[in-house]
């Protein structure tokens, strides 16, 4: 005990066990404020962030640097100039977690070179014991870990490792609070993610989420308007709401009955021109959400809809609460209100005990929904998960064969969606040069399809702008095309 109270400011480990629990108190809702203690704490120094993972991540390293900068910290533009450095990782599969190794084991050596470099890790991988286990033994450089629930208590951290050169475990196995106000660099300049809720409470038998993130608490609708609405008069084009259940939206609420269909309704109020909106869950998304936006002008006609696998007794040992039945009546639904709706989801192959037929259910279902994507993964064996334990006979090799064959009947079905948009004029917010090529632009399509295309007017296209695109030709994953002079 006095050896570790000597190394550590501050060890509080994560417990998988605790995290499981769901007490019925009442969400906190905390406004941030930065401390002056902590304001010029970063002057003069450089963060590098890097992210992993989910949306929800995304939005989480937005305000993370929000944070740094208003601490006094810059961007830094490479590795090397970096003072802190912080990786907010994901755990969701096995492969997202061995990436995240593999980067730390370089810039341990990076800190050979630049002992004073702080080195920190937070967001999903932290809230698992296992992850402690092995920073401790393998990665002893790292000074900050925490964990999903602690982003605004990062000044704390730093201040601690600074003052007194020892290190901080804070990772908290809680239900959650809310964090209103904290400040946010956001990547793009006219894309922002908005955070409508936190945490899952759906217990998916093979996700590791509802232990990570906490349980489900969805934001007061005014903060999630007013801050839409600011988006807009800022400048911000397209926000997508973010919630890893975002129809259990307002479930939480005890003194207001207030939905996801409501919010959408409102939202559509507001002035910002595109609307999207992720993760759906299919047993939780209702008539009124449908027809809220097949009602809202500025909600695109994109939905996300993880379906998982088409075979019932899969879906029941995943605990979905849905039927494949079920879910093709709200695909309907979803057509009828939505006739030109783009439908995209995820799939997980080789769950536990997934026969050859019940995969065979998965590719007839992908080609009845004639999906315009899909996610496909592996399943990935995440420890304290109760699919964990459920026993999975197929080889590596066989597993990897129905993730083959699944993606050729996703990409054909991708590939026909597409091709229904050749010689269409399409709307495309531009998010700018491609990486690849500058002379090409890229951006989205409302129906959430990636767009390149090539500039040959004289008009100026920057980044932001909404402009017509004549598609030339259809590929499975994007489109190409060609500016229409305005
Ligand atoms: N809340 C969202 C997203 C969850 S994570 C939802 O419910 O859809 C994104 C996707 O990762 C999931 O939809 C699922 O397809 C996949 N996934 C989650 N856990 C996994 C695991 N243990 N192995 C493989 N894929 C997994
Ligand atoms: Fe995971 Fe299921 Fe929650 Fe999605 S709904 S985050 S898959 S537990
Ligand atoms: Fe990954 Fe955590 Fe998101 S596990 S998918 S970063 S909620």
């Amino acid at each position: 005990m006095k050896q570790v109270e000597e190394k550590y400011v501050k060890l509080i480990e994560p417990s998988l066990k605790d995290a499981r629990m769901r007490k019925q108190q009442n969400v906190n809702i905390n406004y941030f404020f930065l401390d002056p203690k902590y304001l010029n704490l970063g002057l003069g120094k450089y963060y590098l962030l890097k992210t992993y993972g989910c949306q929800g991540n995304l939005a989480d390293s937005e305000k993370i640097a929000g944070i740094l900068e208003k601490m006094g910290f810059e961007k830094a533009t490479t590795e090397l100039q970096a003072d802190l450095v912080l990786f907010n990782t994901c755990a969701i599969r096995e492969n997202a977690e061995e990436r995240v190794y593999g980067e730390l084991g370089r810039f341990q050596k990076f800190k050979k070179k630049k002992p004073n470099m702080i080195l920190g890790l937070c967001g999903c991988m932290p809230q698992e014991e296992k992850t402690i286990v092995k920073l401790k033994k393998q990665f002893p450089q790292i000074n900050i870990i925490f964990g999903t629930h602690n982003i605004a208590s990062l000044p704390e951290y730093i201040y601690d490792v600074l003052n007194c050169q020892k290190k901080v475990v804070d990772v908290k196995s809680i239900e959650g609070d809310i964090y209103e106000n904290i400040p946010s660099v956001r990547d793009h300049p006219k894309k922002a993610w908005v955070n409508i809720m936190y945490g899952c409470d759906e217990f998916c038998t093979y996700c590791i989420v509802p232990y990570t993130r906490g349980k489900e608490r969805s934001r007061r609708p005014n903060d999630i308007i007013e801050e839409v609405e600011k988006l807009a008069q800022d400048g911000y084009v397209e926000v997508t709401l973010l919630g890893q259940n975002v129809n259990a939206y307002g479930k939480d609420f005890t003194d207001l009955n207030y939905t996801f269909a409501n919010l959408l309704t409102d939202l559509s109020k507001t002035s910002i021109k595109r609307i999207r909106f992720t993760t759906s869950h299919p047993r939780d998304l209702d008539d009124a959400t449908i027809m809220a936006m097949a009602n809202g002008q500025n909600i695109m006609p994109h939905l996300h809809l993880p379906v998982q696998s088409g075979s019932n007794e899969v879906l029941k040992r995943m605990n979905r609460k849905y039927t494949k039945e079920e879910y093709l009546t709200k695909i309907q639904k979803l057509k009828q209100a939505i006739p030109d709706i783009s439908l995209t989801t995820d799939i997980i192959v080789a769950f536990p005990g997934e026969t050859e037929e019940q995969f065979q259910e998965t590719i007839e279902l992908v080609k009845e929904v004639s999906y315009a994507g899909a996610f496909t993964f592996i399943y990935s064996p995440r420890e304290g998960t109760p699919a964990a334990k459920y026993p999975n006979s197929l080889s590596e090799a066989e597993k990897h064969q129905r993730l083959e064959r699944l993606n050729e009947v996703v990409n054909e079905q991708a590939l026909k969606n597409h091709q229904k948009y050749e010689n269409q004029i399409v709307e495309v917010l531009v998010d700018g040069p491609s990486k690849n090529n500058a002379n090409i632009l890229t951006g989205y399509t409302k129906h959430n399809m990636l767009v390149n295309f090539e500039n040959k007017t004289d008009n100026l296209c920057q980044i932001g702008d909404l402009v017509q695109v004549k598609i030339i030709k259809a590929y499975s994953w994007h489109l190409f095309g060609e500016l229409i002079k305005s």
